[in-house]
């Protein structure tokens, strides 16, 4: 039977730290709306003692939400968790997510710790949070850069201490896929709490790597991925919600894993994404671009026409767009043009003005990036008035 795979969305916290898109109480809660409506297990609202815009959303997101568990980032101090608590008390279902940086660079050079100090850190965070929640996270901050079998004793003492979700991030992109699917196998095996605590993992996208790894976790036997709609986070962003949910969809067979995502409802979130941050997506991005389900070249286009499955390996239906984009250019073939015209209401040309219109927009296409349909219908016009 296919295993459950969780999915903890992190748009409102670590999307919001992208660089030029800080994004206000309301809107926080309409993307929070929408994230609950599609079946998202876990939102997390924000950083409760970051600002007290923050702490707003938090207590905002979690008095609306009630379908989804809300999560509040803490550092691992006593104040930032009460302030995380006390941001949730209105959630059906809170989360304290509190962390630790956990690799030699951060240890030395940001927290001047020793490894022993680190453990005793993380154990007095995590007891102290689990007084204040049922659900607490804790995440080893750069664990992509931590030493593996410390990370083994930073993920015992947290589970010792009361952690029933152990989070795996990898903080600066600097992982591939296959070293992370080697790490969490490591944790698995050597962590034997794992078959009774959830494995998280939270993948940035320095290297363009955020949604390989995240998925390697998951053939890995991890049971939480952490993403952002529409890959927005620090830096290069996280993983994108959006091709993570697609891909286990898409390729469940081979992943062997469910979720509770409602895929028709990724369009209108991304779509709402971008427009409360201005974040504009390019064309070519992967399931939510503008061109993602368009096609241009004409063997695609007679493809497409004979049978969708030839070149799209999911629909535009399924991720709650409504049409096929057959695309006229340059690279457009003669059946494509039929079709085309057809569309527009042209079903009677003759084999002449057929010949003529098409080579009269091919010469058009190979100047123009695109042809619209106005100037379609203007080369039909001019045919069909003289042949
Ligand atoms: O990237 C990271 O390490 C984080 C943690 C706070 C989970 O966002
Ligand atoms: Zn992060």
């Amino acid at each position: 039977m296919d295993r459950v795979v969780r999915i903890f969305d992190t748009t409102l916290r670590d999307g919001e730290q992208s660089p030029g898109c800080s994004m206000n109480l309301d809107e926080k809660v309409m993307i929070a709306t929408e994230l609950e409506s599609m079946g998202i297990d876990v939102i997390e609202a924000g950083f409760a003692a970051a600002s007290q815009g923050d702490y707003a959303a938090i207590q905002a997101v979690a008095s609306r939400v009630r379908s989804s568990s809300v999560a509040a980032l803490a550092r691992a101090t006593a104040n930032d968790i009460d302030a995380a608590a006390e941001a949730l008390k209105k959630a059906v279902s809170p989360r304290i997510h509190t962390f630790v940086a956990t690799s030699k660079i951060h240890m030395v050079h940001k927290l001047r710790m020793s490894e022993q100090q680190v453990l005793e850190h993380t154990s007095r965070a995590v007891a102290y949070a689990r007084k204040l929640a049922d659900s607490v996270e804790f995440s080893a901050e750069d664990a992509g850069r931590t030493d593996p079998d410390f990370l083994v004793k930073v993920c015992r003492t947290a589970i010792k201490s009361g952690a029933t979700i152990i989070n795996i991030p990898d903080t600066v992109g600097y992982l591939t896929p296959l070293e992370v699917f080697s790490l969490i196998s490591y944790l698995r095996i050597h962590v034997p709490e794992f078959d009774s605590v959830e494995l998280s993992i939270h993948c940035h996208d320095d290297l363009g790597l955020a949604v390989a790894n995240t998925l390697a976790a998951v053939e890995a036997g991890a049971t939480q991925v952490e993403c952002t709609v529409n890959g927005i986070g620090e830096r290069a962003g996280n993983a994108a919600l959006e091709e993570v949910v697609m891909a286990l969809c898409t390729r469940r067979p081979y992943f062997k894993v469910i979720d509770r995502i409602d895929t028709r409802q990724i369009a209108a979130v991304s779509k709402l994404v971008e427009t409360i941050t201005g974040f504009r997506l390019p064309p070519n991005k992967a399931v939510v671009g503008g061109n993602a389900f368009a096609h241009e070249a004409g063997i695609h286009q007679h493809g497409m026409l004979a049978s969708k499955e030839t070149y799209e390996i999911m629909s535009p239906e399924q991720i709650g767009r409504d049409e096929h984009r057959l695309v006229l250019g340059k690279h457009s073939g003669r059946h494509a043009f039929e079709n085309h015209i057809a569309a527009l209401g042209y079903h009677h040309l003759n084999e002449e003005q057929l010949r003529l219109s098409f080579s009269r927009f091919k010469v058009l296409a190979d100047h123009k990036k695109r042809v619209s349909d106005q100037e379609i219908l203007s080369i039909i016009d001019s045919v069909c008035r003289f042949y």
